[in-house]
């Protein structure tokens, strides 16, 4: 096994999209900060995303089993760190948000988003993987929030 410090300093080269991952349990909405976001499978449409098992949002999203992953827009950094920070209690109360299909919040500017239901979870160290399968998705034209090198970036990209 590699070093863990030399794991992160690798990781750091890599450059990721930026999404707000969002769930609901008992009326309450909760969202995490998450760039382990990938596509898994196109039959069923389905993604996945690792979360810490010790934050918040996991508690909601494998008591819920549901999600919604927000990729976020080039402007919108401040809720990237807003929903990285250590807020505990209304968490929502200056986000703007509609629902979709499962009543996550879908947050008001992402580029697109995924609204997902667990369908499987592998528990690897200290994270979980879960896969979502995609009961409902919606893209925007805009461009990306980027992380690459411990920062935000805007990638000076434009999708339609
Ligand atoms: C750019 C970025 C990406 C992150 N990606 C993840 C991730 O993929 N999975 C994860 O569990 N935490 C990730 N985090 C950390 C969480 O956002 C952070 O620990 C958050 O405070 C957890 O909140 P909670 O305990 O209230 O749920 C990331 C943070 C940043 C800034």
């Amino acid at each position: 096994m590699t070093n863990p410090e030399l794991f992160k300093h690798a990781m750091r080269h890599v450059p990721t999209g930026v999404t707000v991952v969002t769930s609901l349990k008992d009326g309450e909405p909760r969202g995490i900060t998450v760039n382990s976001f990938a596509s898994v499978s196109l039959d069923p449409p389905s993604l996945l995303i690792c979360v810490n098992r010790e934050a918040r949002s996991y508690l909601f999203i494998s008591t819920s089993r549901i999600f919604c992953v927000n990729v976020l827009a080039g402007n919108q950094r401040s809720l990237a760190e807003h929903f990285s920070g250590k807020v505990r209690e209304l968490q929502f109360a200056d986000v703007g948000y509609a629902i979709d299909a499962t009543g996550a919040p879908v947050l008001d500017g992402s580029i697109a988003h995924f609204d997902c239901e667990v369908a499987q979870e592998y528990s690897v160290g200290s994270h979980s993987i879960l896969i979502g399968n995609v009961l409902s998705c919606k893209s925007r034209p805009g461009s990306p929030l980027g992380y690459f090198n411990g920062g935000f970036h805007d990638f000076g990209i434009h999708v339609d």
